[in-house]
């Protein structure tokens, strides 16, 4: 079962009033709806998304909730579909659900053995395999380079290409095994981790969203709404963090201009300084908190 991470905290960023309408963009095990729903005194609406099918018992017994699938650039479209206009509250937290990892069939999890699908939508072509097999050396070494910031992409692209013309990868287990080869370190769980992950983003296109998601929320928010985003590393919170700055901002030409050219106005205030992490006690009881950071801003 998935256990949301910092939900005290999203609650206090998200709700901007009581009745207001909520976008769950990340759904997953629905953690996050469910508190907002259950929070004395909230008498609104959540309207929860997720790219991926909803798992077995996360439907939210509410006349107040309902579930749409779609991407983050889908938001308008699916929220005309729930009759929203303008959103309260928009949440993201990105990354993958527990449900997601602990099942060896959707192919993330290094430490289980299945498939190299890793799609969050199960409709898409592209699946992790089919980057292995069928991306250049090149691109392979850019994939592991953006993603999993591994400073020897470039032979390990070459070593996989070479293993995978005696014999195509297509199993989470053969992939580990051959990382596992080609590492030359002690321990190479955090190297395991970091391939696994920049596979996973490639497949999902997932920083490209995050980009997409952001800009197709700063319309729909209402005057005074929140937006609340929750990265598990630095590539999500980097992307989160500039375009807060940006958007926070009257001018965002280069330095140096005698006057403004740009003409770019400011639409929202931040409400995190800094981003908000989990308490001790929340690390030690959820692992997925370690890494989390919240950052929160509102609509002006
Ligand atoms: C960390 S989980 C969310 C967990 C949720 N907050 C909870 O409390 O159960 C992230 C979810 O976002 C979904 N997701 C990832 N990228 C997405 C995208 N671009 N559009 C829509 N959903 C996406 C994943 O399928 C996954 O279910």
């Amino acid at each position: 079962m998935h256990r949301p991470v910092l939900v005290r905290e999203v609650l206090s960023f998200w709700l901007a009033r009581p009745d207001g309408a909520y976008v769950d963009m990340t759904f997953g095990g629905g953690g996050h709806s469910k508190a907002l729903l259950e929070l004395p005194g909230f008498a609104g609406t959540v309207i929860g998304i997720d790219r991926d099918r909803m798992p077995e018992g996360a439907a939210l017994q509410s006349p107040r909730f309902s579930f749409y699938r779609g991407n983050f650039a889908e938001m308008p479209d699916r929220l005309a579909l729930a009759g929203v206009a303008r959103p309260s509250g928009i949440l993201f937290d990105f990354g993958l659900s527990s449900e997601q990892l602990d099942d060896p069939s959707r192919g993330f999890s290094f430490q289980l053995e299945g498939p190299l699908d890793m799609r969050f939508d199960r409709g898409q072509e592209l699946t992790a395999e089919k980057i292995l097999n069928e991306y250049s050396e090149k691109a392979l070494a850019d994939v592991f380079f953006r993603y999993g910031e591994e400073p020897k992409a470039k032979s390990l692209a070459r070593f996989l290409v070479k293993a995978r013309q005696k014999k195509r990868i297509t199993a989470t287990g053969e992939l580990r095994l051959l990382l596992v080869a080609f590492w030359r370190g002690p321990n190479p769980r955090r190297f395991l981790a970091r391939i696994f992950q920049a596979l996973r983003i490639e497949v999902n296109q997932e920083l490209e969203n995050i980009r997409r998601g952001l800009e197709a929320s700063l319309p729909l928010l209402e005057p005074g709404g929140r937006l609340v985003a929750i990265s598990y590393h630095s590539l999500e919170d980097r992307l989160v963090k500039d375009f807060f700055k940006r958007e926070s901002k009257d001018c965002v030409c280069p330095p140096g201009l005698p006057e403004c050219l740009c003409g770019h106005r400011a639409s929202l205030k931040i409400l995190t300084a800094k981003p908000v992490l989990a308490s001790a006690k929340e690390k030690e009881e959820n692992p997925r908190a370690g890494s989390a950071k919240l950052r929160a801003a509102q609509k002006l």
